[in-house]
Protein backbone atom coordinates (compact mmCIF):
# COMPACT_ATOMS: atom_id res chain seq x y z
CA UNK A 1 0.00 0.00 0.00
CA UNK A 2 1.49 3.54 -1.17
CA UNK A 3 0.44 6.60 0.66
CA UNK A 4 0.38 9.89 -1.22
CA UNK A 5 -0.02 13.06 -0.42
CA UNK A 6 -0.28 15.53 -3.52
CA UNK A 7 -2.43 15.33 -6.97
CA UNK A 8 0.83 14.51 -8.79
CA UNK A 9 1.85 11.49 -6.77
CA UNK A 10 -1.54 10.54 -7.27
CA UNK A 11 -1.99 10.81 -11.38
CA UNK A 12 1.61 9.08 -11.80
CA UNK A 13 0.60 5.59 -9.87
CA UNK A 14 -3.05 6.20 -11.64
CA UNK A 15 -1.91 7.07 -15.03
CA UNK A 16 0.57 3.83 -15.16
CA UNK A 17 -2.58 1.67 -13.71
CA UNK A 18 -4.96 2.81 -16.42
CA UNK A 19 -2.21 2.01 -19.16
CA UNK A 20 -2.41 -1.20 -17.76
CA UNK A 21 -6.31 -1.11 -18.46
CA UNK A 22 -6.86 -1.76 -14.65
CA UNK A 23 -9.92 -1.10 -13.11
CA UNK A 24 -9.62 1.59 -10.49
CA UNK A 25 -12.20 1.67 -7.58
CA UNK A 26 -12.44 5.03 -4.82
CA UNK A 27 -13.43 4.86 -1.61
CA UNK A 28 -14.07 8.81 -0.56
CA UNK A 29 -13.67 8.75 3.15
CA UNK A 30 -12.74 11.80 5.94
CA UNK A 31 -10.96 9.35 8.21
CA UNK A 32 -11.12 8.03 11.45
CA UNK A 33 -12.34 4.70 9.74
CA UNK A 34 -15.30 2.01 10.98
CA UNK A 35 -16.00 -1.57 10.20
CA UNK A 36 -19.03 0.29 8.18
CA UNK A 37 -15.81 1.76 6.15
CA UNK A 38 -14.28 -1.15 6.05
CA UNK A 39 -17.07 -2.59 4.10
CA UNK A 40 -16.48 -0.62 1.50
CA UNK A 41 -12.99 -1.03 0.82
CA UNK A 42 -13.36 -4.25 1.14
CA UNK A 43 -16.01 -4.68 -1.99
CA UNK A 44 -13.74 -2.06 -4.25
CA UNK A 45 -10.98 -4.21 -3.59
CA UNK A 46 -13.12 -7.63 -4.78
CA UNK A 47 -14.67 -5.73 -7.69
CA UNK A 48 -11.32 -3.65 -8.59
CA UNK A 49 -7.93 -4.05 -9.71
CA UNK A 50 -6.98 -0.80 -7.81
CA UNK A 51 -8.60 0.41 -5.05
CA UNK A 52 -7.86 3.62 -3.66
CA UNK A 53 -9.20 5.49 -0.30
CA UNK A 54 -9.29 9.50 0.24
CA UNK A 55 -8.70 10.41 3.93
CA UNK A 56 -9.47 14.01 4.25
CA UNK A 57 -11.52 16.30 6.31
CA UNK A 58 -13.29 18.48 3.64
CA UNK A 59 -13.37 21.72 5.41
CA UNK A 60 -16.47 23.44 2.83
CA UNK A 61 -18.84 20.80 3.85
CA UNK A 62 -18.83 21.36 7.34
CA UNK A 63 -21.17 24.60 7.98
CA UNK A 64 -20.15 24.70 11.80
CA UNK A 65 -16.18 25.23 12.65
CA UNK A 66 -16.53 23.29 15.81
CA UNK A 67 -17.76 20.19 14.30
CA UNK A 68 -15.14 20.85 11.81
CA UNK A 69 -12.25 21.35 14.46
CA UNK A 70 -13.59 18.33 17.09
CA UNK A 71 -13.94 15.60 13.81
CA UNK A 72 -11.76 12.80 14.52
CA UNK A 73 -8.08 12.68 12.54
CA UNK A 74 -6.72 9.36 13.21
CA UNK A 75 -4.36 8.92 9.91
CA UNK A 76 -2.31 6.39 11.14
CA UNK A 77 -4.56 4.06 12.66
CA UNK A 78 -6.49 4.55 9.40
CA UNK A 79 -3.44 3.62 7.53
CA UNK A 80 -3.19 0.27 9.61
CA UNK A 81 -6.38 -0.46 9.21
CA UNK A 82 -6.51 -0.07 5.13
CA UNK A 83 -3.31 -2.13 4.63
CA UNK A 84 -5.11 -5.07 6.35
CA UNK A 85 -8.20 -4.43 3.86
CA UNK A 86 -6.24 -4.73 1.10
CA UNK A 87 -6.39 -0.77 -0.47
CA UNK A 88 -3.41 -0.30 -2.45
CA UNK A 89 -3.43 3.74 -2.20
CA UNK A 90 -4.18 6.03 0.41
CA UNK A 91 -4.81 9.68 -0.80
CA UNK A 92 -4.32 12.12 2.24
CA UNK A 93 -3.83 15.54 0.77
CA UNK A 94 -3.53 18.36 2.75
CA UNK A 95 -5.94 21.64 2.09
CA UNK A 96 -4.17 23.40 0.45
CA UNK A 97 -3.46 20.21 -1.94
CA UNK A 98 -7.22 19.98 -2.82
CA UNK A 99 -8.30 23.73 -2.25
CA UNK A 100 -5.20 25.87 -3.94
CA UNK A 101 -7.42 28.07 -4.50
CA UNK A 102 -11.35 28.38 -2.75
CA UNK A 103 -13.77 26.58 -4.57
CA UNK A 104 -16.20 28.92 -5.68
CA UNK A 105 -17.94 26.23 -8.15
CA UNK A 106 -21.66 25.99 -6.88
CA UNK A 107 -24.06 22.80 -6.70
CA UNK A 108 -27.47 22.52 -6.39
CA UNK A 109 -30.02 20.02 -7.17
CA UNK A 110 -33.36 20.85 -5.75
CA UNK A 111 -35.50 19.43 -4.61
CA UNK A 112 -32.81 16.42 -3.46
CA UNK A 113 -30.44 18.72 -2.06
CA UNK A 114 -32.77 21.02 -0.31
CA UNK A 115 -34.63 18.82 2.27
CA UNK A 116 -33.53 17.16 5.21
CA UNK A 117 -29.95 17.20 5.29
CA UNK A 118 -29.92 20.20 2.67
CA UNK A 119 -32.12 22.30 4.71
CA UNK A 120 -30.56 22.02 8.06
CA UNK A 121 -27.10 22.20 6.92
CA UNK A 122 -27.05 25.18 4.26
CA UNK A 123 -24.02 24.84 2.65
CA UNK A 124 -23.08 21.06 3.08
CA UNK A 125 -23.85 19.14 -0.17
CA UNK A 126 -22.56 21.77 -2.32
CA UNK A 127 -19.21 21.21 -0.10
CA UNK A 128 -19.65 17.75 -0.55
CA UNK A 129 -20.07 17.69 -4.65
CA UNK A 130 -17.09 19.67 -4.67
CA UNK A 131 -14.79 17.50 -2.83
CA UNK A 132 -16.31 14.47 -4.32
CA UNK A 133 -15.91 15.93 -7.89
CA UNK A 134 -12.43 16.93 -7.60
CA UNK A 135 -11.69 13.52 -6.45
CA UNK A 136 -13.35 12.51 -9.53
CA UNK A 137 -11.68 14.40 -11.58
CA UNK A 138 -8.51 13.12 -9.76
CA UNK A 139 -8.86 9.23 -9.46
CA UNK A 140 -11.07 9.53 -12.58
CA UNK A 141 -12.50 5.57 -11.07
CA UNK A 142 -14.46 3.47 -12.43
CA UNK A 143 -16.91 2.70 -9.16
CA UNK A 144 -17.01 4.58 -6.55
CA UNK A 145 -18.04 3.57 -3.10
CA UNK A 146 -20.71 4.99 -0.53
CA UNK A 147 -22.10 3.93 2.47
CA UNK A 148 -25.89 4.20 2.74
CA UNK A 149 -25.77 5.56 6.27
CA UNK A 150 -25.61 9.14 4.43
CA UNK A 151 -28.58 8.27 2.30
CA UNK A 152 -29.59 11.35 0.93
CA UNK A 153 -25.50 12.15 0.10
CA UNK A 154 -25.97 9.16 -2.42
CA UNK A 155 -28.83 10.79 -4.05
CA UNK A 156 -27.36 13.89 -4.20
CA UNK A 157 -23.43 12.58 -5.68
CA UNK A 158 -25.93 10.60 -8.42
CA UNK A 159 -27.27 14.13 -9.77
CA UNK A 160 -23.94 15.62 -9.47
CA UNK A 161 -22.63 12.90 -11.23
CA UNK A 162 -25.57 12.67 -14.05
CA UNK A 163 -25.32 16.51 -14.57
CA UNK A 164 -21.31 16.99 -15.08
CA UNK A 165 -21.20 13.65 -16.94
CA UNK A 166 -18.86 12.13 -15.18
CA UNK A 167 -18.83 8.45 -15.99
CA UNK A 168 -18.43 6.19 -12.78
CA UNK A 169 -20.90 3.81 -11.22
CA UNK A 170 -21.60 5.09 -7.83
CA UNK A 171 -21.90 1.85 -6.01
CA UNK A 172 -24.11 2.46 -2.61
CA UNK A 173 -23.15 0.07 0.70
CA UNK A 174 -25.41 -1.12 3.21
CA UNK A 175 -25.11 0.24 6.71
CA UNK A 176 -22.80 -1.36 9.07
CA UNK A 177 -24.34 -1.46 12.87
CA UNK A 178 -23.23 -2.56 15.98
CA UNK A 179 -24.48 -5.76 17.51
CA UNK A 180 -26.46 -3.41 19.49
CA UNK A 181 -27.68 -1.69 15.89
CA UNK A 182 -26.63 1.75 16.27
CA UNK A 183 -24.97 2.49 13.00
CA UNK A 184 -21.66 2.88 12.87
CA UNK A 185 -20.44 6.82 12.70
CA UNK A 186 -17.19 8.46 13.26
CA UNK A 187 -19.08 10.75 15.34
CA UNK A 188 -19.82 7.54 17.79
CA UNK A 189 -16.65 7.83 19.10
CA UNK A 190 -17.58 11.03 20.63
CA UNK A 191 -20.64 9.39 22.50
CA UNK A 192 -19.50 8.34 26.26
CA UNK A 193 -20.84 4.83 27.19
CA UNK A 194 -24.09 5.92 28.56
CA UNK A 195 -25.14 8.20 25.47
CA UNK A 196 -23.93 4.88 23.42
CA UNK A 197 -26.37 3.10 25.87
CA UNK A 198 -28.94 5.85 24.97
CA UNK A 199 -28.41 6.01 21.36
CA UNK A 200 -29.00 2.28 20.61
CA UNK A 201 -32.74 3.82 21.00
CA UNK A 202 -32.48 5.26 17.83
CA UNK A 203 -32.20 2.23 15.54
CA UNK A 204 -34.22 0.00 18.02
CA UNK A 205 -36.96 2.18 17.40
CA UNK A 206 -36.62 2.57 13.59
CA UNK A 207 -36.62 -1.20 13.50
CA UNK A 208 -40.16 -1.50 15.58
CA UNK A 209 -41.43 1.20 13.38
CA UNK A 210 -41.34 -1.47 10.41
CA UNK A 211 -43.38 -4.09 11.72
CA UNK A 212 -45.97 -1.09 13.43
CA UNK A 213 -45.73 0.35 9.51
CA UNK A 214 -47.78 -2.88 8.41
CA UNK A 215 -51.00 -1.91 9.96
CA UNK A 216 -50.76 1.83 10.51
CA UNK A 217 -50.47 5.42 8.55
CA UNK A 218 -47.63 6.66 7.38
CA UNK A 219 -48.55 9.95 9.60
CA UNK A 220 -48.75 7.62 12.40
CA UNK A 221 -45.60 5.71 11.92
CA UNK A 222 -43.87 8.91 12.21
CA UNK A 223 -45.39 10.35 15.41
CA UNK A 224 -44.56 7.06 17.34
CA UNK A 225 -40.78 7.13 15.74
CA UNK A 226 -40.44 11.20 17.06
CA UNK A 227 -42.18 10.43 20.18
CA UNK A 228 -40.75 7.57 21.36
CA UNK A 229 -37.07 8.96 20.81
CA UNK A 230 -38.17 12.51 22.66
CA UNK A 231 -39.34 10.44 25.10
CA UNK A 232 -36.28 9.50 26.08
CA UNK A 233 -33.51 11.40 28.60
CA UNK A 234 -30.64 12.60 26.55
CA UNK A 235 -32.17 11.69 22.85
CA UNK A 236 -33.95 14.20 20.79
CA UNK A 237 -35.34 14.43 17.14
CA UNK A 238 -34.18 16.70 14.98
CA UNK A 239 -36.28 15.64 11.86
CA UNK A 240 -37.45 12.61 10.78
CA UNK A 241 -38.94 12.38 7.10
CA UNK A 242 -40.28 8.83 5.43
CA UNK A 243 -39.57 9.71 2.25
CA UNK A 244 -39.50 8.56 -1.55
CA UNK A 245 -36.33 6.47 -1.52
CA UNK A 246 -35.05 8.30 -5.34
CA UNK A 247 -36.66 11.55 -5.00
CA UNK A 248 -36.47 11.56 -1.05
CA UNK A 249 -39.71 13.59 -1.14
CA UNK A 250 -42.23 13.19 1.66
CA UNK A 251 -44.49 10.36 0.86
CA UNK A 252 -47.82 10.71 2.00
CA UNK A 253 -49.24 7.41 1.66
CA UNK A 254 -47.02 3.93 1.90
CA UNK A 255 -48.92 3.23 -1.76
CA UNK A 256 -47.50 6.70 -2.51
CA UNK A 257 -44.32 4.77 -4.36
CA UNK A 258 -42.85 1.79 -4.03
CA UNK A 259 -39.66 2.35 -2.57
CA UNK A 260 -40.00 4.52 1.10
CA UNK A 261 -37.16 5.32 3.48
CA UNK A 262 -37.59 6.76 6.86
CA UNK A 263 -34.22 9.15 7.53
CA UNK A 264 -33.41 10.75 10.64
CA UNK A 265 -31.34 12.76 12.59
CA UNK A 266 -30.82 12.70 16.29
CA UNK A 267 -29.01 14.92 19.00
CA UNK A 268 -27.37 12.57 21.38
CA UNK A 269 -25.96 13.60 25.25
CA UNK A 270 -24.65 16.65 26.58
CA UNK A 271 -22.00 17.87 23.85
CA UNK A 272 -24.71 16.91 22.30
CA UNK A 273 -23.75 14.64 19.10
CA UNK A 274 -25.81 14.70 16.18
CA UNK A 275 -26.21 11.61 14.77
CA UNK A 276 -28.53 9.78 11.67
CA UNK A 277 -29.97 6.92 10.64
CA UNK A 278 -32.20 5.84 8.40
CA UNK A 279 -34.57 2.64 7.91
CA UNK A 280 -36.56 1.14 4.48
CA UNK A 281 -40.08 0.74 5.20
CA UNK A 282 -40.90 -0.61 1.39
CA UNK A 283 -38.47 -1.52 -1.49
O1 LIG B 1 -19.37 10.67 3.65
C1 LIG B 1 -18.30 11.25 3.89
O2 LIG B 1 -17.50 10.84 4.71
C2 LIG B 1 -17.99 12.54 3.15
O3 LIG B 1 -19.12 13.31 2.96
C3 LIG B 1 -17.25 12.31 1.80
C4 LIG B 1 -18.12 11.57 0.81
C5 LIG B 1 -15.98 11.53 2.06
C6 LIG B 1 -16.87 13.65 1.19
O4 LIG B 1 -16.02 14.38 2.02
Amino acid sequence: MTTVYTVKQLELILDAARQKHQAIGLVPTMGALHAGHASLVSRSVKENDITVVSVFVNPTQFNDKTDLANYPRTLEADCQLLESLGADIVFAPTVEEVYPEPDTRSFSFPPIDTVMEGERRPGHFNGVCQIVSKLFYMVKPLRAYFGEKDFQQIAVVRAMVKSLGINVEICPCPIVREESGLALSSRNTLLTEDEKNTAVNISRTLKESVDFSQNHSVNETHDMVVNQLNAIDGLEVEYFQIVDGITLQPVATWKDTNYVVGCITVYCGSRPVRLIDNMKYRG
